[in-house]
């Protein structure tokens, strides 16, 4: 994901900026820049590649400004290169992004139709046109910056100064982190506390919607109902900012949370949004030659290798295996010379997903790894590698992880029908149209974490629980019974939900909560008649749907979990959401460890 940073001065800020761009790095990046104030005008310095290069390019320049704004680049909309870099400049606006804006075609036809062509590839540039029109129309930059935010659809993190405004910078987040940092007489803007850790420890975190003006003397916050706001001001010591809580109380709150931004990020590795193309450099066989291939994987990885059969079968016709990698490594599965074997790991040192892939290795099989961690084990040993961005998830419990492996298998699955000639162009272009939606619709459904937290609670006083699904959300179901499980150390099951009556549903009575999850897709109705069976014997069930599911159902259910309604094709990353929040507040209502689960391992490397 893009990093971003800005700094309101005392003293000079070209290679202060430079400094804190540094701790981003480990973000991944492929251009840099930074924007000064030099005697009230704009100046920018950009260069594509590492920091190195823009190092390079600011020791020709004489820079004194005590105001500026700096960011690293992952390329979204438009390659990467120094064109696209950020800062994008329009008129006396400056601007650095994190996020995806979803509607910036029509905002660009908006500008066109003004007489107005930007000059970059890119969703941000944009928004700099539109904040810059707001002056010319004699706004201020308050007043501008507010209006334009109201235009913009999507995830954003932004950091803004203006020529002639020597003692401003506005900030402004929407699914993207941004936080405050608090110096002696000067202050910052940053994508997380890593980024402000060589300049202070007082960090100001905002919440999705807030805005916030800087000047060197202090800082207000507007929240998205744009009234006056007071975040608190915390302390983040400087050995834990390798990997910073950001405020939460746990990695995996803060982990689930992030995904709105990582799941932007490593869309933008795999899908060209512009040209709603899906691009999977590296792969090593040809997918139109490919009769059958299999995943492999563990755990939370698995259940994304089971949701990825699901659209590879569905989109491309190709038959896909899938399998535990401790299983796998000793079924001897007969395995042709040439084909494709994905492995599946977000550590990439599982040991049973390591040895399944040196078992398909030694049979000849070309190995794509989908890993989190591009240095590991597995990546290393893969012919191919398929790299989610989900950044260092900390939390035992997998969750960002989780669904940029879906996004990755999405893009996978997409890849491989346009191959075999089972999608167009059009059906391509449909898809990644679908899945650009997905931070904002991820943010959509963290909004219900509160009323989750309440069913949640109802949850952790059971003993059993089951999880039910139907078709490519019956992988969801195990994997929400696995976070619950593995969390709250409450006994809880995934089952196919048409499987209940052929034996579980001996287990059903009024002890028993039942989690149905169910978008209002073509099993939707089977999926309410199995609602019924178990309702019948007394089972309190909540059923995670859509508002149309909700308004249809009828079902006297004790609790109704809504998510953002969605094309059928993602609705799988969406229903995520969901199970993570269930099995986190149940955690923390029960008091286990969240982070660091009892008799578990981040990385389970022994068999
Ligand atoms: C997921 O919440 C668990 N922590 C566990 O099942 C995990 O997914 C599994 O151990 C696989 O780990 P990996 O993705 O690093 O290979």
């Amino acid at each position: 994901m893009c990093g971003i940073v800005g700094i309101l001065g005392r003293e000079p800020v070209a290679l202060r900026l430079v400094e804190a761009l540094r701790r981003l790095e480990y973000r991944g990046y492929d251009s840099a820049g930074i924007a000064v104030l030099e005697g009230g005008e704009i100046r920018r310095v950009r260069a594509a590649g590492k920091l190195r290069n823009l190092v390079e390019k600011l020791s020709r320049e004489d820079l004194s400004s005590t105001i500026g704004i700096g960011h690293t680049r992952w390329a979204t909309h438009g390659g990467p290169s120094e064109h696209n870099a950020h800062p994008h400049v329009a008129g006396r606006v400056a601007i650095v992004h994190n996020g995806i804006i979803e509607n910036y075609k029509e905002l660009r036809a908006h500008l066109q139709a003004r007489g107005i062509t930007p000059v970059s590839d890119t969703d941000t540039e944009i928004v700099a046109h539109l904040i810059d029109l707001k002056l010319e129309e004699g706004a201020g930059p308050k007043e501008a910056v507010l209006a334009v935010l109201e235009e913009l659809r999507g995830a954003f993190a932004f950091a803004i100064i203006f020529a002639g405004h020597d003692n401003l910078m506005i900030g402004a987040r929407r699914g993207s982190p941004l936080a405050v940092g608090h110096g002696e007489g000067e202050m910052m803007l940053g994508s997380d506390a890593i980024a402000l850790a060589p300049f202070t420890s007082r960090i100001t975190y905002l919440e999705d919607g807030d805005v916030v003006f800087l000047t060197r003397e202090g800082f207000e916050i507007l929240d998205e109902e744009r009234r006056h706001v007071i975040r608190p001001v915390q302390f983040t010591q400087a050995a834990s900012l390798l990997v910073d809580k950001g405020g939460y109380r746990h990695f995996m709150a803060k982990e689930i949370h992030e995904q709105p931004d990582v799941i932007g990020h490593t869309m933008a590795e795999y899908l060209d949004f512009g040209e709603g193309r899906v691009r999977i450099p590296g792969l090593p066989v040809d997918l139109a030659a490919l009769d059958r291939m299999t995943i492999t994987a563990c755990g939370t990885a698995f259940y994304a290798g089971l949701v990825g059969k699901y659209w590879i079968e569905q989109l491309a016709r190709l038959p896909v295996e899938v399998d535990i990698a401790s299983e796998f490594r000793y079924r001897e599965a007969p395995l042709a010379e040439g084909g494709l074997s994905l492995v599946i790991s977000q550590s990439g040192e599982t040991a049973d997903t390591l040895a399944a892939l040196r078992y398909c290795k030694a049979c000849g099989q070309k190995v794509a790894a989908v890993v989190n961690v591009p240095e590991s084990t597995i990546a290393r040993e893969s012919d191919a590698v398929l790299r989610t961005f989900a950044g260092p998830e900390i939390g035992v419990a997998s969750t960002k992880a989780f669904t940029c492996q879906l996004v990755v298998m999405a893009a996978f699955a997409i890849a491989v029908a346009r191959a075999r000639g089972r999608i167009d162009d059009e059906r391509e272009a449909e898809l990644v149209r679908a899945m650009q939606q997905l931070p904002r619709l991820v943010v959509q459904a963290l909004e219900h974490e509160e009323r989750i937290a309440e069913v949640a609670q109802e949850l952790a006083h059971a003993q059993d629980i089951l999880y039910l699904g139907r078709g490519i959300n019956f992988p969801l179901a195990m994997e929400g019974a696995l976070k619950f499980k593995e969390i709250s150390y409450i006994h809880a099951e995934g089952y196919a939900a048409g499987e209940l009556k052929h034996g579980p549903i001996a287990l059903i009575d009024e002890t028993v909560p039942v989690v149905v999850i169910a978008p209002r897709d073509a099993l939707f109705e089977k999926t309410v008649s199995n609602m019924e069976e178990v309702l019948a014997r007394g089972a309190k069930v909540v059923l995670i749907t859509d508002e149309a599911g909700a308004a249809e159902h009828g079902a006297k259910t004790f609790q109704t979990i809504t998510v953002p309604a969605a094309d059928p094709f993602i609705a799988p990353v969406l229903y995520a959401i969901p199970v993570q929040l269930l099995a986190y507040h149940a955690a923390v209502f029960l008091g286990t460890d969240v982070d660091q689960p009892r008799n578990l391992a981040k990385s389970v490397t022994v068999e």
